[in-house]
């Protein structure tokens, strides 16, 4: 049987990152995939996760079966953090369900949406977030794309609105919420708001992935767009993550939030999830969601955690900061102004695949060949020497004098 199988086409960024595990260069630098790091190199555990970890080892008397829709109290704070709302008129138009982290949640509204609308078209931005695409093509559905970002760097509204003109009614549009991957491009407020207008006069369904709240503008500034969106549309969908905002990457931890018309079509939204989960995994993990809820239930604990992701925000925004400043310095004014424009984790670089390449091979520095960088996995002081690298390729290939070649902790940081 197996001898059958075809070999699938390479993960672009896993084929990366194990160059990069391969690669012996001291001053080399992981900034493939999405995970941050602080500045000795190290994705902690945020204080207030292990803290809840702590007190469920302590309390938690059993491991028993949770329902199809995992943990409810996660559910509950969940349709909250990202509605914020407590029970109010918002709340109590959502349905939700825990799912194996952010993707869980993408693919089970993907296979929602198929169920319900078979011929609707999925539109994803251009770019996506790389896995936009496959999971909403292995549901079944046809997938088209938007316009996302002009070559300045801001967000292209007019583009968008020309190309989202031809979403028809009971289509659905995957709109990242904030913090856009890969570019780091977001929408002005007006442009979020041409956006609803758009979606209430032609009647496509929003279908907001959350995965980088907290670590734009702030976790409410971040949210406002899916707030907004709740506010003014009818039907609506978010895949939330808890991967990055809680640090909680290994542990899978993600909602799938539906908001609808009347109470019968959110049971029955339910329970599709609810049946399309059981055919994949029956129930999701517990011990995320258990962690996240612990966290947001208790006010000390959920304060903590919000000032932790307040200075993993700052130092993601300084490390832009710095870069954009020691472009500007370097002589490339239009690179730097591009990228202090932008949010989130992830940078997209000016540079093309093939400067992308030769960042690779002559410093060492990994990124994706769309330029895109994980602006969160930089040690502050290996900033100057990111800055030097993409000078030197867009310039004369030579490291500027000062931009350091390598300092011994930075090595050790990667
Ligand atoms: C835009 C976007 N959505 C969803 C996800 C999925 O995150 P996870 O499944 O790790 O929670 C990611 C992860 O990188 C992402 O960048």
């Amino acid at each position: 049987m197996l001898e059958l199988l075809t070999p699938p086409p390479a993960d672009p960024l896993w084929d990366l990152a194990a160059e990069f595990g391969a690669d012996a260069r001291p001053e080399r630098l992981n900034l493939v995939l999405g995970v941050y790091r602080d500045d000795t190199g190290v994705t902690p555990v945020m204080r207030a996760v292990r803290e809840a970890e702590i007190r469920l080892a302590e309390g938690s008397a059993s491991k028993e079966y949770r329902g199809l829709s995992g943990n409810l109290a996660f559910n509950r704070a969940m349709v909250s953090l990202v509605l914020g709302t407590d029970g109010s008129e918002v709340g109590g138009r959502a349905a939700a369900v825990q799912t194996v982290a952010g993707t869980g949640a993408l693919r089970l509204l993907a296979d929602l949406v198929r169920q319900t609308r078979p011929d609707a078209t999925v539109w994803i931005s251009d770019p996506a977030y790389v896995n936009h695409r496959p999971i909403m093509q292995s549901a079944g559905l046809t997938v088209r794309t938007y316009r996302w970002s002009g070559p300045d760097g801001r967000a292209d509204l007019p583009g968008m609105l020309r190309d989202l003109r031809e979403a028809r009614r009971d289509d659905v549009v995957l709109l990242q919420g904030c913090c856009h991957n890969p570019t780091g491009v977001d929408p002005s407020p007006e442009a979020w708001e041409a956006l609803a207008d758009l979606a209430e006069r032609r009647g496509w369904v929003p279908f907001v992935d959350l995965a980088y709240h907290g670590l734009g503008d702030g976790l409410d500034a971040d949210l406002r767009p899916t707030r907004m969106l709740a506010s003014r549309v009818p039907e609506m969908l978010v895949a939330v993550s808890c991967s990055k905002n809680f640090g909680l990457y290994s542990e899978r931890t993600g909602c799938a939030i539906v908001l609808g018309r009347s109470r019968q079509t959110l049971r029955h939204a339910e329970t599709s999830l609810q049946n399309i989960a059981r055919t994949l995994y029956s129930m999701p993990p517990e011990h995320g969601a258990a962690v996240v809820t612990a966290v947001l239930q208790d006010p000390a604990l959920r304060s903590a955690w919000r000032a932790e992701l307040d200075v993993m925000r700052g130092r993601i925004t300084d490390n832009r900061a710095d870069l954009a400043a020691r472009l500007r310095a370097l002589g490339h004014p239009v690179a730097a102004e591009t990228l202090g424009r932008q949010k989130g984790m992830f940078s997209t670089l000016p540079l093309t695949a093939d400067q992308m390449r030769r960042l690779r091979e002559e410093f060492a520095v990994y990124g994706t060949a769309s330029g895109r960088v994980n602006i969160a996995g930089v040690a502050a002081h290996r900033i100057p020497y990111l800055a030097g690298s993409v000078a030197a390729v867009l310039g004369d290939g030579r490291m500027p004098a000062g931009a350091q070649r390598l300092d011994a902790v930075g090595a050790a940081a990667g």
